[in-house]
């Protein structure tokens, strides 16, 4: 589990970019911020679209976002919306091949964690790269 110091950085830059959500179709904005074992934090947000399914959670944008800035060891991520809620089905597939089994924190939107739990937890008997070295690719 990461440190007191670390959840709260964690925790308030989630808070934060929650401001910038883009969700003008739902109402619902989520923000979210992932802690890199280098110690840095990239945050994103949920981006819809007026095509509705082109829409991209929180989790998904910011792991990608920290990808992009070189980002491959992570330690925990935090999501921060209305009611603390947990990530999508599609959101913990990409959280386990992205950051295998981390910590995730879930918190409401004044900061208040809901939840904190792990990817296995959340995602049991996931499917991820061992599976496809099956067939010998
Ligand atoms: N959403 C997230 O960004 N993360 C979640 O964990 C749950 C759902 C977004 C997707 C969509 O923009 C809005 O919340 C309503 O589903």
């Amino acid at each position: 589990m990461i440190n007191q110091d670390k959840r709260k950085a964690l925790l308030a830059a989630a808070q934060k970019v929650r401001n910038e959500a883009y969700a003008p179709y739902s109402g619902f904005r989520v923000g979210a911020a992932v802690l890199s074992k280098d110690g840095s934090i990239v945050s994103g947000i949920n981006m819809e679209n007026s095509s509705y399914g082109l829409s991209v959670c929180a989790e998904r944008n910011t792991l990608a976002a920290a990808v992009a800035q070189g980002k491959h060891d992570f330690e925990a991520i935090a999501v921060v919306s209305e009611g603390g809620v947990t990530p999508c089905g599609a959101c913990r597939q990409v959280i386990y091949d992205i950051c295998g089994d981390i910590e995730i924190i879930l918190a409401d939107t004044d900061g208040t964690v809901r939840k904190s739990t792990t990817t296995k937890a959340l995602l049991p008997d996931a499917f991820g790269d061992m599976d496809l070295k099956k067939e010998g690719a």
